[in-house]
């Protein structure tokens, strides 16, 4: 099967899962889970809990214990989204094709809509204990959840990146931000897929390795498209980076530099795959399609 192909099945497949774990739109409090669905289910790619099942696999992972933490790492990252799009963070009004949350919901409950989507999540990784699997790496995974969402993730890598709009960035800023805001949540993906299958400590580490470089050369091929793309392929609008006098890798080297950089972490990063003790063909041939992502 072509791996296009593949992908969108996998696509699907992934959506299913999500779809399983998603709330109910009822109760006093339904708008809020009426947003919390609207910004999952207006799709997006599913590139994280496509790389935590493949690296599952990739470790001889076959039950059913990572879903719950796919659904719990896209929850996770749409709930960044959701917040990123605020008028007091990217003032975006199009994400995933459609209206952000607080420009069709508003503010108040964008905001909500954010928290409840974080705090879900690990109700619905906590959901993995009933699945009769030792408690000890379900712990382990919901700790690694944490850490890489949180002040020493994605929203460390946020706060930089917002506190420092308008400003100059130091290489070592630049970096901060993208292993954070960006590759953190990646890395988490890999090293739960890892950690649910059983890997060894030092798969462990080198997957969450291996995740940071895609990470970060996916960040910059955001940046890439931010400047090169149209609204309508990307589903969100170009040029937010300009609008929010956002110093990023493309404006501080060029375009250019910035696609030899993706090419020479995905290389580093498929590089180090040969050294895990496992392989997976198609994780590798996603990595690689990254490169030249169009949206
Ligand atoms: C967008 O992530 C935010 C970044 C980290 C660049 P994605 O490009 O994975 O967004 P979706 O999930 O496909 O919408
Ligand atoms: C990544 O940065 C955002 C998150 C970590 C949520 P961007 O602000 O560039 O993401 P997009 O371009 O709005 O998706
Ligand atoms: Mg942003
Ligand atoms: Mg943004
Ligand atoms: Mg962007």
């Amino acid at each position: 099967m072509r791996f296009e192909e593949e992908l969108r099945l996998e696509t699907d497949r992934v959506n299913e899962i999500i779809h399983r774990y998603l709330p109910a739109e009822e109760g006093f409090q339904r708008t809020v889970n009426i947003a919390m669905n609207y910004s999952i289910n207006a799709g997006g790619k599913r590139l994280r809990p496509i790389i935590m099942q493949e690296t599952y696999r990739l470790f001889d992972g076959h039950s059913r214990i990572v879903e719950p933490f796919m659904a719990a790492m896209e929850m996770i990252h749409t709930s960044s989204l959701i917040h990123d799009d605020l008028p007091c963070m990217d003032n975006d009004e199009l994400r995933r094709g459609q209206k952000t949350v607080w420009a069709a919901f508003g503010e108040d409950m964008a905001v909500l809509a954010g928290d409840a989507l974080l705090l879900y999540a690990f109700e619905t990784a906590a959901k993995a204990f009933s699945l009769h699997e030792s408690p000890l790496k379900i712990g382990k995974a919901m700790q690694v959840l944490a850490e890489k969402s949180g002040i020493n993730g994605m929203v460390g890598g946020q706060t930089l990146d917002v506190e420092k709009s308008g400003e100059g960035l130091s290489e070592e800023e630049l970096d901060y931000i993208y292993v954070n805001k960006t590759a953190a949540l990646l890395e988490a993906s890999m090293m739960i897929g890892a950690i649910l299958a059983d890997a060894s400590n030092e798969d462990v580490r080198l997957s969450g390795e291996i995740a940071r470089k895609i990470g970060v050369a996916f960040q910059i091929r955001d940046d890439i498209l931010d400047v090169t793309a149209d609204a309508e392929t990307l589903g969100k609008p170009s040029f937010s980076d300009e609008k929010n006098n956002k110093t990023t890798f493309v404006s501080l080297h060029g375009i250019e530099a910035a696609e030899r950089r993706v090419q020479e972490l995905t290389d580093e990063a498929i590089h180090l795959m040969q050294r895990l003790t496992g392989e997976n063909r198609f994780l590798t041939q996603l990595f690689l399609s990254l490169v030249g992502r169009e949206k």
